[in-house]
This record gives structure tokens, C-alpha cells and sequence, in this order.
């Protein structure tokens, strides 16, 4: 298949793209700088350069290209920085999940494409009633703290979009094992603690296993939404622990919930104490596919072994392995 991929240049859009030329791909890839393109285009797709808030532009290189499939794994979170304000950290991503997707959609439609693949996340979003792992049949949670409220619309828009147009959307986990992942330094720094009792859960997974069972949802009929996680959905009370251990990093330090919620808001303070997480049961069963690192316990054992304090946004190349020297 011509297979576009918008974001090819990112976290996930870089594991992507080898695996989709091994399965024999044509593999078109969008950035938004020449410098990124660059890299699309060493990992063996075609690069463009393209901004998905550019419905004239995305519509243009779509009827221009006439790919296949479709997967959408833009994002605008490179030099995102984590304060209260979760939606303020977001905008720009929940603006190319809402207004990128849509435009991504009327293209699709107009060039008479149905295969369409989209990221979303699974972690965080659902009330914590019944059990901290959901499926996907679970129901959302209709109160999300205030600062994260548009953020969660976006998703919802993008995964209602998507699905309506037959689409599959991927819920993936919290991504790791690239050496520049978000939580190396401060977990390193000892910035990033268990709150409370440690209570609230992640799902993981890393990043070569999201982007496996993707070129595997590629090849499945929509509409869809699975959760591509790992096997082993646990609470921060003992996930962070050994995150740190792996990072050859002192463990994490305690903090009381309210005093998290004082110092970094009402959103961290219930992601760290009472967040959900996800069942990978559908998708194991629907896509036959399986997570290689079943577990973070072995995946940050593998990605963080011998790690170097964190490298930059080069570090997304996939020949530089998560434990080279960055
Ligand atoms: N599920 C998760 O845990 C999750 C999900 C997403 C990201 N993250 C994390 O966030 C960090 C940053 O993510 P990232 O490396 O993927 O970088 P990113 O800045 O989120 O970029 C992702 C992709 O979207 C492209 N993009 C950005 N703005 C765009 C626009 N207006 N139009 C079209 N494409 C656009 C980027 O192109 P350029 O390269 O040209 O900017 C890149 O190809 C990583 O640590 C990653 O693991 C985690």
C-alpha cells in the first residue's frame, strides 16, 4: 500500500516508518521543517513538509499523493512544558487532533481513501469507578479535572471523527524507550514523586511495540478503537521505583497529595493518586497482536540499561538506540 503517515517525524512516526517499508510499504512522510524531513527521508519514506492546520495544503497533498492508508500521528508535544495548566501544555496538539484531524478526514473522503489510522491515548481518562483497567467499552470520564478538560474533548473529537469515518483509532500507552523520553529527567532529578499512596495507574508502552501494532491495525477493516498497551497496567507506587532503578537514578521521593495538588495542580495530583489505566485484551484478540515487552518491568530494563544522561530530539532516530550515548 501508499501508506501516508502525518508526523513521521516523531516518537512514534520514527519507529513507524521502518516497520512499514519492512512490510513492504510505500511510505509518504509529513514534518513541518526540511531538517525533519531530512530524517523522514533516511528512515526510507518520501518526506513532505506540511501543516495540518493548512486544510488547503493537507487536501492538496492527499488528492497529490493518492495514498492507501492514512495514519495520523501528529502531535506538537517536542518541547511541551508540564505546568498546571495541562491545556495550555496541549493546545497546539489538541488543535491538530480536532481541526488536523477533520482536515485529514475531508481530504481522505474527497480522494477516496478508507483506510484511516489515529493516535490517541489511553491512560488517564476514564472516572476511576470499578477498577482502575478499562476497556475500550468503558465510559470516559465525564468530570475530568478543569485544566485538562479540553485536552480530553480533543481526543474525544478525534476518536468520534475517526470512527465515524470508519477509521481504527489507537489509544497507546505512556511511550518509552527513546533516550530523550519525557520522564528521564525528572525522574532522574528526583522531580517526578509518588503522590499519596501512589495509587494512580499507567499503562506503558514502548515505543517499537506501538508502532508494530500499527502496521498491523493498518491492515484491519474500521471502524475501531483499541488500546495498544503492555500487559502489565500498574500504579506509580511501583512503576516509578524501578523506572529509577533502571535509570541507575535514586527512588523517587514521597509527597502528600495536597501538597502535590498546591504545587503542581489538581490534574498531576490525580493522575499520580487515583488515574486509570488499560486493558490490551481486544486488541490481542481483534488484531492478533502482541506486545514484544509484555511488561515495563523488562521494557525499561531494556530501554534504560545503560543509559546516558538524556539526549535531544536526534535521539528519535531509531539507529541511535534508547541506551546509546546520547
Ligand atoms: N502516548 C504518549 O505517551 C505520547 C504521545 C505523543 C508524544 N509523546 C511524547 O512527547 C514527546 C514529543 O513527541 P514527538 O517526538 O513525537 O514530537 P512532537 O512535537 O509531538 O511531533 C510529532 C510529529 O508531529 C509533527 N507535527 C508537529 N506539528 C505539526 C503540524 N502543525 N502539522 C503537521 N505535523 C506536525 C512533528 O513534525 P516535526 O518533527 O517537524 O516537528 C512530528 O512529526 C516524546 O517524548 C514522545 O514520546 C508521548
Amino acid at each position: 500500500m501508499r501508506v501516508f503517515v502525518a508526523g513521521a517525524s516523531g516518537a512514534i512516526g520514527t519507529r513507524l516508518i521502518p516497520q512499514l517499508v519492512d512490510r513492504g510499504h510505500e511510505v509518504v512522510g509529513s514534518s513541518t521543517s526540511p531538517e525533519s524531513a531530512e530524517r523522514v527521508r533516511r528512515l526510507g519514506a518520501k518526506p513532505i513538509v506540511l501543516d495540518l492546520l493548512d486544510p488547503h495544503a493537507v487536501r492538496k497533498s492527499i488528492l497529490g499523493m493518492q495514498p492507501d492508508a492514512i495514519v495520523h500521528q501528529a502531535t506538537a508535544l517536542a518541547d511541551a512544558k508540564f505546568t498546571r495548566n495541562f491545556d495550555r501544555t496541549f493546545a497546539q496538539t489538541n488543535r491538530l487532533r480536532t481541526e488536523g484531524t477533520d482536515a485529514l478526514l475531508a481530504a481522505a473522503r474527497e480522494a477516496g481513501v478508507h483506510r484511516f489510522v489515529a493516535q490517541s491515548f489511553a491512560s488517564y481518562r476514564h472516572a476511576r469507578d470499578g477498577g482502575p483497567v478499562k476497556t475500550e467499552d468503558d465510559p470516559l470520564n465525564p468530570a475530568p479535572p478543569a485544566s485538562m478538560r479540553e485536552s480530553i474533548a480533543a481526543m474525544r473529537h478525534l476518536e468520534q471523527a475517526v470512527t465515524e469515518a470508519g477509521g481504527i483509532v489507537l489509544r497507546y500507552g505512556v511511550f518509552y524507550g527513546a533516550a530523550d523520553d519525557g520522564l528521564i529527567e525528572p525522574v532522574r532529578k528526583r522531580r517526578y514523586p509518588i503522590l499519596g499512596a501512589g495509587g494512580g495507574y499507567t499503562s506503558w508502552i514502548h515505543l517499537d511495540d506501538a508502532a508494530a501494532a500499527t502496521v498491523i491495525a493498518l491492515e484491519h477493516d474500521g471502524p475501531a478503537i483499541y488500546n495498544i498497551v503492555d500487559d502489565a497496567p500498574a500504579p506509580a507506587r511501583d512503576w516509578l521505583p524501578v523506572y529509577a532503578k533502571a535509570l541507575g537514578a535514586k527512588p523517587p521521593r514521597h509527597f502528600p497529595r495536597w501538597l502535590a495538588r498546591l504545587i503542581a495542580g489538581e490534574a498531576a495530583a490525580v493522575m499520580g493518586t487515583e488515574a486509570t489505566a488499560a486493558s490490551n485484551a481486544k486488541a490481542k484478540r481483534e488484531l492478533g497482536w502482541q506486545p514484544r515487552y509484555a511488561s515495563w518491568r523488562q521494557g525499561f530494563r531494556a530501554a534504560y540499561a545503560s543509559s546516558a544522561p538524556s539526549g535531544g530530539r536526534g535521539s528519535k532516530d531509531p539507529a541511535r538506540p534508547a541506551h546509546s550515548p546520547a
